[in-house]
């Protein structure tokens, strides 16, 4: 029986043997069981994060777990294109193979701030950040295919909408409140665009062996709204905790998009509790991918 167990269990640590994977924001919550569930599956995991001490913490926690060695830690601050070219091509220098890129990381603010770039925050984080990242790291994902791209959005992309003439919420910023009947709130928008830019990059990316999905991880106890400043959506995340699922199970359907036979050649889709489902209409609008993704490049100096 013992002898059985350990066969098993070394099985199961080989599912992702020799593959290597990114995951941004894998410090906490989502993104750090991401990490954690596939470096129990035997891939070599490279933790994409902004703080020094709270990656280290994680990192050697999941090692520990794991038994794991092969679990990395890589910077990066998402809200500052600067810092994504940078470890684009720090990671390029280190390894010369990319299987799995997942773009985890995510935050929403209260009040309007503006980066010293100068893009406003939740969109930079949210999107513009995994918009760059992933056509920094392209070349890679293509030389190593099959290879897959993994957006986390969210369920409330269905509240966002797309306005090409304020992308940056200059003349109207709907902060935090992200489970509120507020219209188009700046996250919600955010993570529509996340959903607009993986189908319109499934398109491009047709012959590729790349694919690229998208998902909600539904209604997760995390960190995510904790830092927002505001102190409503702080008592509110509180209040709201018990209908929340762990981090663990809201991390099943990036993990599950990330190794599973199921979806190798699945591409352009979105996935929620590991099944395939639908979003909301403006999300298919294929002349508005097509012009958001063109304004997209023209902001990062990629036209
Ligand atoms: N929780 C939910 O109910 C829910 C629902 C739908 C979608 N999502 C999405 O799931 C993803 C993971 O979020 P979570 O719920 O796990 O929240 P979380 O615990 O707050 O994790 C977010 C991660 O993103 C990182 N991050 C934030 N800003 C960053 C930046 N500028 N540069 C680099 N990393 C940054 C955070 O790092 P720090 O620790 O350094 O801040 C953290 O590691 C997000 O995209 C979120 O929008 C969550």
């Amino acid at each position: 029986m013992i002898v059985l167990a350990c066969f098993a269990g070394s099985v199961l640590m080989s599912e992702m043997k020799g593959k290597i994977c990114i995951i941004t924001g894998s410090n906490s919550g989502i993104g750090k069981e991401t990490a954690l569930s596939l470096a129990k599956m035997g891939a070599t995991v490279v933790m994409v994060v902004r703080d020094q001490e709270r990656g280290e913490k994680a990192r050697t926690e999941i090692v520990r777990q794991t038994g794991n060695n092969s679990v990395d830690l890589m910077f990066c601050d998402l809200s500052s294109m600067d810092s994504i070219r940078s470890f684009a091509k720090e990671f390029k220098k280190k390894y010369d193979q990319l299987d799995v890129l997942i773009n985890n990381a995510g935050a929403l603010f209260n009040k309007r701030e503006v980066t010293s770039e100068g893009f406003e925050r939740t969109f930079a984080v949210n999107y513009l950040g995994p918009f760059l990242l992933t056509h920094e790291l392209l070349d890679l994902l293509k030389s190593s295919a099959p290879s897959r791209i993994i957006n986390v959005s969210s369920g409330l992309a269905k509240n966002g909408m797309v306005d090409l003439d304020d992308l940056q919420s200059e003349k109207n910023y709907a902060g935090t409140k992200p489970y509120s009947r507020v219209r188009a709130p700046v996250y919600a928008n955010t993570k529509l665009m996340v959903m607009m830019f993986t189908y319109e990059l499934a398109r491009r990316l047709k012959c590729t062996g790349v694919t690229v999905n998208v998902l909600m991880p539904g209604f997760v106890a995390t960190n995510l709204g904790k830092n927002s400043g505001s102190l409503s959506s702080f008592l509110m995340f509180k209040m709201v905790r018990p209908m929340q699922v762990s981090a663990k199970k809201g991390a099943e359907t990036s993990v599950y998009l990330a190794s599973s036979d199921e979806v190798k050649d699945v591409t352009g889709k979105c996935f929620a509790k590991k099944k395939e489902v639908m979003t909301c209409p403006a999300s298919y609008d294929e002349e508005l991918q097509k012009r958001l993704w063109d304004k997209t490049e023209i902001m990062l100096g990629l036209a």
